[in-house]
């Protein structure tokens, strides 16, 4: 056999922690894992219910997603943000992440003069991922004024995301769709952590109208469902016929549990309420953790992370310091990309008693006199 010489995948991020962890572990009580944005919360039980009794286990289920699913989405939609959209504009996806991976490759199917996917320079790992999977070229942009004409014209894609991973930062949602409307360029306005919005209102691409933008939702963070694999786009009407009939070629189809399940928590907001109070009141209680010992962070605008600015820029020193001190597992800035290297990201997905736990370990080395007050010392 040939040795191959095309792509190799590059080492998974979060697998370059475990230096960090082994650290953390040495703390009386053990790690605290912050660094994968994975819910700790339990479902909802209805949701449960469904799962285990609906009956939907014998046959396969449809790929598009089930009339019920699609119903439950675009209700969802309506009562909570204001936006109409038909069930037939709605399709169901394995959880986002296969679909923001696989998504590249389906638009250069359909547009194989553009081969181009734009996305926020700190942001999620897959949109790049996902362009290089499809063999296309990943172009991060800063801004969407400052993204250069020639890859606009190549773009099969721009991605948006907001309330956005790592920072929690709000995207002025309808200019990116205007701005990909004038461009004839796709928005695809990635909204999982919609129900976590701090600052404002929540906001939707769709209230910007669905023509040329898909949004993208998951039940992995809002029902605490990262298990069951369950998410859907939903938006320009031949954007969704066009993935869901290639998708339907493909094989991809969301369990009947899950979508069963999934029916239920979407129709139910009582249980959202619950999670928001719970991560609101961790974000801060971290933050406050952090102030206390020297680390400037305050709440974000959307999301259950942390992003933080790390004393004297060095994302590595810091994390080393906090799994040192705290016993907690964060996530270096570089895992977002290379504008994201002088931050740490910290996943409030621990039950309050570990997150307690943390920040008493944190003021123990500060009074012990170990803490390093701000500057980065007592870190590697
Ligand atoms: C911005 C963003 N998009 C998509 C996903 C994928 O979530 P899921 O595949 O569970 O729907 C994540 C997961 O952390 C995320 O942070």
């Amino acid at each position: 056999m040939s040795e191959p010489t095309g792509f190799e995948p590059p080492p998974y991020p979060y697998d370059r922690l475990d230096d960090l962890r082994k650290a953390a572990d040495r703390l009386p009580g053990g790690c605290v894992d912050l660094s994968i944005g994975t819910p700790c919360d339990p479902p909802p039980p209805a949701v449960v219910e469904a799962l285990a009794r609906s009956g939907a286990e014998r046959g396969y289920p449809p790929s598009v997603g089930t009339p019920a699913y699609r119903e439950a989405a675009a209700g969802w939609l309506g009562r909570r943000f204001g936006v109409a959209v038909e069930p037939a504009q709605v399709a169901a996806c394995v959880g986002t992440k296969e679909l923001v991976a696989g998504i590249p490759q389906w638009l250069r199917l359909r547009t194989p003069g553009r081969d181009t996917v734009l996305y926020p320079e700190v942001s999620y790992p897959t949109y790049a991922m996902g362009a290089t999977l499809a063999g296309c070229r990943a172009a991060p942009y800063g801004s969407l004024d400052a993204v250069d004409p020639a890859d606009a014209a190549r773009a099969l894609c721009l991605w948006v995301n907001s309330p956005a991973n790592p920072s929690g930062a709000l995207d002025d949602l309808p200019a990116a769709a205007a701005w990909g409307r004038e461009r004839g360029v796709p928005v695809l306005s990635d909204e999982c952590y919609i129900e976590f919005t701090w600052q404002g209102s929540a906001r939707t691409i769709l209230s910007s109208g669905t023509e040329g933008v898909l949004a993208l939702h998951s039940l992995s963070k809002r029902s605490n469902l990262a298990g069951a694999r369950a998410g859907f786009y939903a938006g320009d009407r031949d954007l969704v016929r066009f993935l869901s009939e290639v998708r339907k070629h493909a094989g991809f189809m969301v369990p009947g549990p899950v979508q069963a399940a999934g029916a239920v928590a979407f129709s139910d907001d009582a249980h959202v309420d619950e999670q928001r109070t719970r991560y609101l009141s961790r974000l801060d209680r971290m933050a406050a953790a952090l102030e206390a010992v020297g680390v400037p962070a305050s709440r974000p605008p959307g999301t259950f992370y942390l992003w933080v600015a790390a004393p004297g820029g060095d994302a590595w020193a810091l994390a080393h310091r906090l799994a040192d001190e705290g016993g907690v597992l964060v996530s270096p800035g570089e895992f977002y990309g290379p504008a994201g290297a002088d931050h740490v990201r910290i996943a409030l997905v621990a039950p309050g008693d570990r997150i307690e736990l943390v920040a008493s370990r944190l003021a123990d080395a500060r009074t012990a006199g170990g803490g390093a007050g701000g500057g980065g010392g007592g870190a590697r």
